[in-house]
């Protein structure tokens, strides 16, 4: 698969089979997120991955933030199955003093915003599917995992073999939407 049609073809991927997933392309996975640039190469991410089914299903029970969730009349996260049902969860952490910011632009999330973005491809390449998942208590996540403070949490990434029929992702904005010539218009 070459890289345009991998991200034509990404979706984020909620449904997952009772398969595990073999060892080299979990390795493969975070090796992509591993090769990401990042502001002055400081590789700011860390990644924990969990795969006992307890530790997941906590994860997914922690993934309702009824602050967010609930004035959009969300009664879940439509994430939140996916971290218990998939074998694997991925979650991305990044140390921000080893990342950079300028003014109020904080690149700690740039960063781990690329490497999330391999990561997804790469599972896609190979068979496998994801959804980045941000919406989260990261407190209690941390407390769960054991994440220093000084750590963020940026995302999870339940890991697997997606289930059912590949869907239509929702749409995107056309180019002239989005692109001006020369200048701001
Ligand atoms: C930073 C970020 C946070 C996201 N958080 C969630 C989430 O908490 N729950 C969820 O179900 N999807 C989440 N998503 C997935 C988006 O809803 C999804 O990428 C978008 O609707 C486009 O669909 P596609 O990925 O299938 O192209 C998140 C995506 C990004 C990039």
């Amino acid at each position: 698969m070459d890289v345009m049609e991998a991200i034509r073809t990404r979706r984020s991927i909620r449904k997952f089979q009772d398969r595990p997933v073999a060892e080299e392309k979990l390795r493969a996975v975070l090796e992509a997120a591993r090769l990401a640039p990042s502001w002055a190469n400081l590789q700011c991410w860390r990644f924990v991955v969990v795969k006992n089914p307890e530790t997941r299903s906590a994860i997914g029970d922690l993934s309702y933030v009824e602050s967010f969730f609930a004035p959009k009349g969300y009664k879940t996260n439509p994430a939140r199955s996916a971290l218990s049902e998939a074998p694997v969860v991925i979650v991305a952490c990044a140390d921000p003093e080893k990342s950079g910011d300028l003014g109020e632009q904080y690149y700690y999330m740039t960063d781990m915003g690329i490497a999330a973005e391999n990561l997804m491809l790469s599972a896609h390449a190979q068979g496998l599917g994801t959804v980045f998942v941000g919406v989260f208590d990261e407190e209690k996540v941390r407390d769960l995992l054991g994440v220093p403070a000084n750590i963020r949490i940026v995302g999870l990434f339940p890991l697997g073999y997606p289930e059912g029929e590949k869907k239509e992702g929702p749409p995107r904005k056309p180019l002239e939407e989005i692109v001006f010539e020369e200048k701001w218009k």
